[in-house]
């Protein structure tokens, strides 16, 4: 099978993984609408061509939180991202560690962070989910700490679960959901092997290691059901700023509003995030939702948006509707799900070569000359 996009990989993904897995990734909430504008909605995003300006240096690299990244991109959290391919947590780190770009640890990840963090030589980045269990929380920002992490990605658009009807059809949840991912499982031996198999300990390794025992995919729904928390509000997050000492940056904002509150919060950025569409069905695409945001906060606060980049055009659009700099969550899952670590390095070496055309026939010499100039309006 050739492979040389994101929509290659996902059909390579499709074919190895068991079906409650790829629609885990694939899926979205609702009727799936946000999903698909997120995609539709930034592939609509024209930029003006311009030529003949000697385009043969080009720099991709930014400054963010005081590291340095190769390109304006960070691997984006994604839970249970260690059942789509062996410690797939690991080998994803270590792929974004090769490319110089941050790997966020998302809370409820198979690998802990401690089976991560020594693996790669960038500091890591960790995410947060609000849970009621304010103990988890504390004792995730000491082992964080301890290990090095340096930016603490805060996600606050889940105070509950979306509906996501995929996973009650696929066996991620719903009637029987266990003996149907059993069977799945045996008619993907590739995954079964590699994943099913060597993969094991399917354990949320963060939470397992704060109870001191496991706490398998099966309890996943369970507690995570019972443990986000609806009450939460920015008064809560006051003792994780004054504990936290790096940067602190909240995901999952899409008003303008709630950019302005983080800013008077002292968050040091935030992610225009709609959780890639899993969450409030029909609320705006965050390619929409990006520029009046950048309106309100530009300059006062990094600006990172996730949602929708397939490719590394799109990463350009993203930058210039507003954002400093971007993350994706399902295009490096489908990469590591079909070919693992190489699938993931491969990924950012395409988007990497996508976006330095794509600064070519803009030109665009660094990222900080992406801005809204290069936006024209197509019909
Ligand atoms: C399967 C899956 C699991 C996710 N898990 C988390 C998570 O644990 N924490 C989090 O903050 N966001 C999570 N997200 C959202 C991603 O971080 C990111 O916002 C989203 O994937 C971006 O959209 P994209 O997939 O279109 O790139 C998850 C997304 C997917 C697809």
């Amino acid at each position: 099978m050739i492979i040389s996009s994101t929509t290659d990989y996902r059909a390579a993904a499709q074919k190895r993984l068991p079906p409650f897995l790829f629609h885990y990734i694939d899926g979205g909430a609702y009727a799936e609408k946000t999903l698909a504008h997120n995609v539709s909605d930034l592939s609509e995003v024209a930029l003006r061509q311009r030529v003949l300006k000697d385009m043969s240096q080009l720099d991709t690299s930014i400054e963010l939180f005081g590291e340095k990244l190769s390109m304006p991109v960070a691997l984006a959290p994604v839970g249970l991202t260690g059942m789509f391919a062996r410690r797939g947590e690991v080998q994803a780190a270590m792929a974004a560690d090769k490319k110089g770009i941050p790997f966020t640890m998302s809370s409820v990840s198979v690998c802990a962070i401690e089976e991560v963090a020594p693996r790669i030589q960038r500091p890591m980045w960790f995410q947060l989910y609000v849970l009621k269990d304010r103990g988890f929380l504390k004792n995730a920002l000491e082992r964080a700490q301890a290990a090095g992490v340096t930016t603490l990605v805060f996600t606050v658009d889940m105070p509950v679960p979306g509906a996501r009807y995929r996973d009650a059809h696929s066996g991620m949840s719903g009637p029987n959901a266990a003996m149907r991912r059993y069977l799945q499982s045996m008619t993907h031996p590739h995954w079964a092997m590699d994943v099913g198999l060597m993969g094991r300990p399917h354990t949320l390794g963060n939470i397992s290691t704060y109870m001191g025992k496991n706490v398998s995919l099966e309890d996943y729904m369970g507690y995570l059901g019972a443990n986000f928390d609806p009450s939460i509000s920015w008064r809560d997050l006051e003792w994780i700023r004054d504990f936290w000492k790096g940067p602190m940056v909240i995901k999952g904002i899409l008003d303008p509003e709630d950019a302005k509150d983080a800013v008077r919060f002292g968050a040091d950025g935030i992610i225009v995030s709609n959780h890639g569409g899993r969450q409030l069905d029909g609320v705006l695409s965050s390619a929409r939702a990006l520029p009046a945001i950048a309106d309100a906060v530009k300059g006062q606060i990094k600006i990172l948006a996730d949602s929708g980049i397939r490719n590394g055009l799109d990463i350009v659009r993203m930058l210039a509707l507003g954002a400093d700099c971007t993350m994706i969550g399902r295009a490096f899952i489908y990469a590591l799900a079909a070919q693992g670590g190489a699938g993931v390095s491969h990924l950012l070496d395409l988007l990497e070569k996508e976006m330095r055309v794509a600064m070519t026939l803009t030109s665009v010499k660094s990222v900080s000359e992406i801005t809204g100039n290069l936006l024209v309006q197509s019909r």
